[in-house]
């Protein structure tokens, strides 16, 4: 709910368990005066003045030394105007002088959520989600931003995005422009941030606050296997399922930055938005830029309530039709198993063989075009290599079809290879600067997508290919970082614009393929989880959560991940042991518990099993077939640590009568201790059937007291269905 109160100038937003507000002071500066659990008045009151050594006084200030924007919380930081903190916005004027001074003018409510053009965004109609869109101007650089919200009550979700708009006759430059400032009285927070490498991403790390600006990002193009653009402020005794934190997630997928200053008065400033580094964008008169939507979400109990209303919210409000809460099929995928090394029929054995056992979706992974024989060449030769596929496509679907299968296919839109027929005919369709020399990651480059041309060009081939084809999915991977992004299509003054030209493309040929193939699934992948964010969820309804398929490993990289993204989202696959990635064995047990708490798959040669391991992966898929609804459409809970004596998690039904409960268990120690697994979202006042247990177990018991675990054994799996009777 969206109240404007016009005679005090309060504006405030109400979700269902939260209140954010804001207030225009009598100089027009908009400020930010609360934003925590839902609560009732002018919080403005709270706001404290005082004369403080070295934070100037702006002119309007009439001398009144104890107002000063240095001090004051603002809803959306201007830069050389006197506040030395983090700047959400910088501009460079037609004289050379840089910053941003803004006064609030109006707002206005819309019903219906707003829409990004070529961007992604939430969306909501007016029962679900309302718009606030506040303007405020800097009269002289004849700029004005209008400040968008979008507020999802249910799900305790504030959106926002920002567009900028010169309104002047000569073009002005963006310096920096961030998706969102958020302003907090007390610093005394912890900052957790999700980070890793490649092969082991989104891992938490937490720490106080300490004075000055601590800040993660991108500067790869991609969102990065490095540092995801989700960070979670938090009271410093924030747990599951108590004490106040703030989640905040950017809907971008390349260069990005999450700041946040403890300032001199133990004040915290968090901004999140495109990278300012290398960024500038030229903004003609009348034009209007805009940022990439950031989300909000506040839980007054802890990570564990957050988290669920990130999942509720992406699952119902990003992820978008056909795929939204539909279930998606079981696959085989080939790349571990036959790498490039592979024909048709390899790969159809490995399909009956796979098919035999449940699985519905054959994936055909890297190497099925050009003469992409290894990761040196070949890519950008969208027709199908016949030499290993007889007859194109077609057939080869046709026969998966006669297996009961459908076809998946793995393409990389984005790179070329040198070595091929692509990069020989338009050299100057890739990302370099003039002069310099190549910089080559798993040796290729990467297609110049802010040219439409070059977009049109891909996706001609690709089209041409799968004509025909009879096609459920697509794995749409990125397997390099860019470099000097620098475009022969765009003048000298406009290069600080080609990274996120090049996101802006990325969304544009995505968007072209949703609306060409509007039932084939597309998972996203960038060498596994390089670019896991919620922009891509826009267009790809699940992602390669990671290369790694080591099942231990998986533990923590899934767990990382839940903090803002939903089980269904993350591609998950039982592979072969011992592991390719950590030379680590796992049961097949194990693999599967792992695997089943996200979009579901394999990725190992099924029939090289034995006849027993053969019946296990049969039982997996009729259990995952069975179970799925609550996958998808469940409540997540994190019911440990991943680095404990186990890691436990449970999915439960939104009525909770139903829950999955899975665990695995922790290195061995002599001489175990007894532990009790106690469950969360359960109904206390019902009762429980575990498994195919003779006794009932009431909610409470689960919840209180907990469930009596057997003494565990070095990584072994437990599975626990419960239903209520
Ligand atoms: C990286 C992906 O994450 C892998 O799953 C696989 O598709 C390879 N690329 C293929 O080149």
């Amino acid at each position: 709910m969206i109240i404007l109160d016009h005679n005090t100038g309060l504006i405030t937003l109400h979700t269902r368990r939260t209140t954010y507000q804001m207030k225009a002071d009598q100089h027009g500066v908009l400020l930010h005066t609360y934003y925590g659990s839902r609560i009732r008045g002018d919080l403005s009151r709270l706001i404290p003045y005082a004369d403080r050594g070295f934070s100037p006084n702006p002119d309007e200030a009439a001398g009144d030394r104890t107002y000063s924007l240095d001090v004051l919380p603002q809803e959306y930081s201007g830069s050389g105007n006197g506040d030395y903190r983090l700047s959400s916005l910088a501009l460079e004027l037609p004289d050379g002088s840089c910053g941003a001074d803004f006064r609030y003018t109006d707002c206005i409510i819309i019903h219906d959520k707003y829409e990004l053009d070529g961007l992604p965004a939430f969306f909501g109609i007016s029962d679900e989600a309302e718009t606030l869109v506040i303007t405020l101007e800097d009269t002289v650089a004849q700029v004005s931003v209008q400040l968008l919200y979008g507020v999802f009550e249910a799900y305790d979700l504030i959106t926002r995005a920002v567009r900028v708009v010169n309104h002047g006759d000569r073009t002005i430059r963006i310096l920096q422009a961030a998706s969102l400032c958020l302003d907090l009285p007390s610093a005394d927070l912890d900052l957790i941030t999700f980070d890793g490498r490649h092969t082991y991403e989104r891992v938490p790390h937490r720490a106080p606050l300490r004075p000055g600006v601590q800040s993660v990002g991108s500067l790869r193009g991609i969102s990065s296997h490095q540092h995801n653009p989700f960070v979670v402020l938090c009271a410093p005794d924030a747990g599951e399922d108590h004490a106040l934190c703030y989640g905040a997630m950017l809907l971008y997928s390349g260069n990005f930055q999450a700041a946040v200053e403890r300032n001199q008065f133990d004040t915290a400033r968090l901004t999140l938005g495109i990278h300012p580094d290398g960024f500038t964008w030229n903004l003609a008169p009348g034009e209007t830029f805009c940022t990439p939507e950031a989300a909000l979400i506040c839980s007054p109990d802890g990570f564990g309530p957050m988290s669920r209303n990130f999942h509720r919210a992406i699952r119902d409000c990003l992820i978008r039709d056909p795929w939204a809460g539909r279930p998606k099929p079981v696959l085989v995928n080939s790349w571990e198993t036959t790498y490039f090394d592979f024909d048709d029929s390899k790969l159809l054995a490995l399909a009956k063989e796979s098919a035999a056992l449940g699985v519905e979706l054959f994936v055909l992974d890297d190497g099925w075009f050009g003469h992409r024989n290894d990761d040196r060449g070949g890519l950008g030769d969208w027709w199908t290599n016949e030499s290993k596929l007889p007859g194109g496509l077609a057939p080869f679907s046709r026969k998966l079809r006669e297996l009961g299968m459908s076809l998946g296919l793995w393409i990389e839109p984005e790179c070329v290879s040198e070595d091929s027929a692509l990069y020989a005919a338009h050299p100057d369709w890739v990302l370099n600067p003039p002069g310099r020399p190549y910089v080559r990651g798993r040796d290729q480059l990467v297609l110049d997508f802010t040219r439409k041309e070059v977009r049109d060009a891909v996706f001609g081939m690709l089209r041409k290919t799968l004509d025909g084809v009879d096609l459920a999915y697509l794995k749409w991977d990125m397997n390099r970082c860019l470099t000097a992004p620098w475009s022969a299509a765009l003048p000298p003054e406009r290069q600080g614009e080609v990274s996120h030209r090049y996101v802006l493309g990325v969304y544009e040929l995505l968007e072209r393929f949703r609306k060409t193939w509007p039932n084939v699934l597309i998972e996203g992948c960038a060498g596994g989880g390089g670019r896991f964010d919620a922009g891509m969820l826009y267009y790809t309804p699940q992602i390669w959560c990671s290369d790694n398929t080591d099942a231990i490993d998986r533990l923590t990289i899934q767990y990382g991940t839940s903090f803002a993204y939903p089980p269904c989202t993350m591609g998950a696959h039982v592979a072969s042991v011992p592991s390719c990635h950590t030379d680590r064995w796992a049961s097949l047990a194990v693999r599967g518990t792992v695997a089943m708490s996200g979009a579901f798959g394999y990725e190992l040669d099924l029939g090289a099993l034995s006849p027993e391991e053969k019946a296990e992966v049969a039982q997996q898929v009729a259990e995952y077939k069975a179970v799925q609804d609550l996958i998808r459409n469940g409540d997540y809970y994190r019911l440990s640590r991943p680095d404990g004596p186990y890691t436990a998690w449970a999915n439960v039904s939104r009525n909770q009568r139903e829950a999955l409960v899975s665990l695995v268990a922790g290195p061995a120690v002599a001489a175990p201790p007894f532990l009790f697994l106690k469950l969360q979202g359960l109904d206390p006042k019902l009762q429980y059937r575990i498994n195919d247990e003779p006794e009932l177990w009431p909610g409470d018991i689960l919840m209180q007291a907990g469930y009596p675990l057997p003494l565990l054994r070095e990584h072994t799996a437990i599975r626990l269905h419960l239903t209520a009777e």
